[in-house]
């Protein structure tokens, strides 16, 4: 398959100052994009920028706190300036939320939705009308297979990232003939911070080195989708597979975790 041309693209990767966002933002202006790069940590995203800008000079970066939903249309404007207009918006931008139903809060559950699906809602409703009135652009959700393997004490990260997939099929379907062309980019367990400790989380899961992706790897594979129009692409074929061996028995599929999480 032939790769995807950046050229002409004006590219918007949330969440671009570490892991994913920071790999796919790097291999989207290697593409040709101009890229536009959002995160909170102006230092990392300072340091994106410049390779990005090795490959495309006029790439920009926008500060700014996601969390801050009243502050998102401000943000969509700017990069909307920045850029000259917006054909592709990459919402990777996330954090995790490890805490088993029995201990979480009401802010915790509040807290993960804001960032990880009240937020791109936003941003996606304010990019939209742009790409319409031209008739083109691509909006690339990143959900998790926490949505596709198993919500074990990661219930409100899950739900945050299945609210998500369900306004993309959404968009999937009533975009349909528009030129815009919404679907879901799905990463398995990839080396990156997010895996990291981090406060109001429990301590990071241990995973096996085998089945963990680099964060180059995932991130080229979620530019490499936008050289089609498949709705949904998983970052590994391991992940594909995990996703459709649920789909097709999901009752012996969850009694095989109880299997696992109860040490059998
Ligand atoms: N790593 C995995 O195993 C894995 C698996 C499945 C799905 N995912 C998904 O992949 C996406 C990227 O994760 P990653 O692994 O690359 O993790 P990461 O390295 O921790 O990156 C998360 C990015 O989100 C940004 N971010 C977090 N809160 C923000 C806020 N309030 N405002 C603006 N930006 C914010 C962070 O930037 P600042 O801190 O600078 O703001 C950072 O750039 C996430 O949506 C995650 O759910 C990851």
């Amino acid at each position: 398959m032939a790769g995807w041309s950046g050229t002409d693209r004006r590219v918007v990767v949330t969440g671009a100052s570490s892991g994913i966002g920071a790999a796919a933002a790097i291999e989207a202006a290697r593409a040709g994009a101009t890229v536009a790069l959002v995160a909170r940590r102006a230092d990392r995203l300072g340091e994106v920028l410049a390779q990005c800008r090795t490959h495309s000079p006029a790439s920009q970066m926008v500060v700014a706190d996601l969390d801050d939903l009243e502050g998102i249309d401000a943000v969509a404007a700017r990069l909307a300036d920045a850029l000259g207009g917006v054909d592709v918006l990459i919402n990777n931008a996330g954090v995790p939320k490890r805490r088993s139903v029995v201990d979480l809060t009401p802010a915790d559950v509040e807290g993960v939705m804001r960032i990880n699906y009240f937020s791109p809602v936003r941003l996606t409703l304010a990019l939209l009308p742009g790409m319409l009135e031209r008739g083109d652009g691509d909006i690339v959700n990143v959900s998790s297979m926490g949505v596709h393997l198993a919500a074990y004490r990661v219930s409100a990260y899950s739900a945050t990232k299945a609210a998500l997939e369900m306004f993309t099929e959404g968009l999937r379907l009533e975009l349909g003939g528009t030129g815009v062309r919404a679907r879901l980019f799905i990463p398995g367990s990839t080396d990156s911070e997010f895996s990291t400790p981090k406060p109001g989380n429990d301590e990071p899961f241990p995973r096996d080195p085998r089945t963990v992706s680099s964060a180059e790897e995932v991130g080229a594979a979620l530019i490499a989708s936008l050289a089609d129009d498949r709705y949904i692409t998983y970052a590994t074929e391991r992940d594909a597979a995990s996703s459709a061996a649920r789909n097709a028995d999901p009752e012996a599929w969850l009694e095989n975790l109880r299997r696992v999480f109860s040490g059998g």
